[in-house]
């Protein structure tokens, strides 16, 4: 078999690639371990940011993102048991971020993939890759390719590829997440982003009528500790607040699942053929929903970069990928970890804890450091990072 563009994974990464390059006339092949079902029903964070939608919009792929999708211009950091706004139109030039779960852009651009005819294959397990020779190899065949795209996530086969050739930087937390998804009305419009006594809590959606909530969690925590009870306990807990105005809904819980949380990144993003993207080439802890925004950030670099090459024979966007994409992989990165390390609970570090208030309470007092939240929650630019 032989493509232009082998392309390992059909998570956000490897089916958007997959979708804009068909769209350029740029043949690709798209291979999947798991399962269509697993793939559509993996739960994931539902944050995407201004850019994001606008590339899914634009490329024909955002009919039931803008049906479904919802749309809020702020979030609100709840602290000391009071929530303080942060206004995302009057702080990031009127942008704004859109609700709307991975699972869901996933289940869309399999749907444009096989309308357009484009090869996708599940339950196709590569076994390894030749990054030198462009040879992609699962069950008992051999995939040809001038490019080869990484996008088979943090457990995969590419980076493993060319393990000894990479640079690791990482960051490991002393915490994880549990998270639900429950049938239970909003509570709130907005996210809600909670530092308490008792750890992190966060509160978010997917629907009118389903609602999304995590809790900080000790790291390798046993879901089944974790009865329904015990959950909607604590999260009541910790999100209360001292007016005792805010009801959190409850609701039949009907997903559970423990999330860890790490930084990582593994430099350089290109070797010889292979591109990697997405999580196969960086990880950032969920705290602020960066995960698949950067990816489609990868993506979007990478796209233009096989254009250019493909169409005009001209590979300079793609010796610039690695470098181009992690100026924003770190400005995510550090985004990523100021969230986490400003609103998590370090277990018996008193001194942290005061520095976290102090810099909740700068965040919502300064115009300067609400910004600096708003414009990175948002989104930066590619251009501008
Ligand atoms: C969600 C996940 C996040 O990590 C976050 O910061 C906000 C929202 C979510 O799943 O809805």
């Amino acid at each position: 078999m032989e493509t232009q563009v082998g392309i390992v994974g059909a998570g956000p990464a490897g089916l958007l690639l997959a979708h804009l390059l068909q769209r350029a006339g740029i043949e690709s092949v798209v291979l999947e371990a798991r399962t269509r079902e697993y793939v559509e029903h993996r739960v994931r964070a539902g944050v995407l940011e201004h850019g994001t939608v606008e590339v899914l919009k634009e490329t024909g792929v955002g009919e039931r993102l803008e049906r479904e999708g919802m749309l809020h211009h702020g979030v609100e950091l709840r602290f000391g048991g009071t929530g303080h706004r942060i206004d995302f139109s009057a702080l990031a030039g009127g942008r704004a971020i859109t609700v709307y779960g991975q699972q869901e852009v996933v289940k869309d651009l399999i749907a444009a993939r096989l309308q357009s005819g484009g090869a996708l294959h599940f339950e196709a397990e590569v076994t390894s890759i030749d990054p030198e020779r462009g040879v992609i190899r699962f069950g008992d065949e051999e995939l040809r390719c001038a490019v080869i795209a990484g996008c088979d996530g943090f457990h995969g086969v590419c980076r493993e590829a060319v393990q000894d050739r990479l640079r690791i930087y990482e960051r490991v937390y002393p915490f994880a997440w549990l998270g639900i998804l429950a049938h239970a009305a909003p509570s709130s419009e907005e996210l809600i982003y909670t530092h308490s006594d008792r750890g992190f809590a966060l509160h978010s959606m997917r629907s009118p009528e389903v609602t999304r909530n995590y809790l900080q969690v000790p790291p390798d925590e046993d879901v089944g500790e974790w009865s329904d009870e015990r959950i909607w306990e604590e999260l009541q807990q910790r999100m209360a607040t001292v007016d005792g105005d805010f009801i959190l809904q409850e609701g039949e819980i009907f997903e559970k699942g423990v999330t860890p949380m790490r930084s990582f990144v593994a430099e350089p993003l290109r070797h010889g053929k292979l591109f990697l993207a997405g999580d196969a080439a960086h990880i950032v802890p969920p705290t602020g929903a960066k995960g698949l925004n950067l990816a489609v950030a990868d993506i979007r670099v990478l796209a233009r970069g096989l254009r250019s090459y493909c169409k005009d024979g001209d590979g300079t966007r793609l010796d610039e990928y690695s470098d181009r994409c992690l100026r924003r992989v770190w400005r995510v990165q550090h985004f990523s970890w100021w969230m986490t390390s400003m609103l998590h609970r370090f277990e018996g570090d008193a001194f942290e804890a005061k520095l976290q208030r102090s810099q909740l309470e700068y965040v919502v007092r300064s115009h300067a450091a609400a910004t600096t939240l708003a414009e990175n929650y948002v989104g930066l630019d590619l251009e501008d990072v």
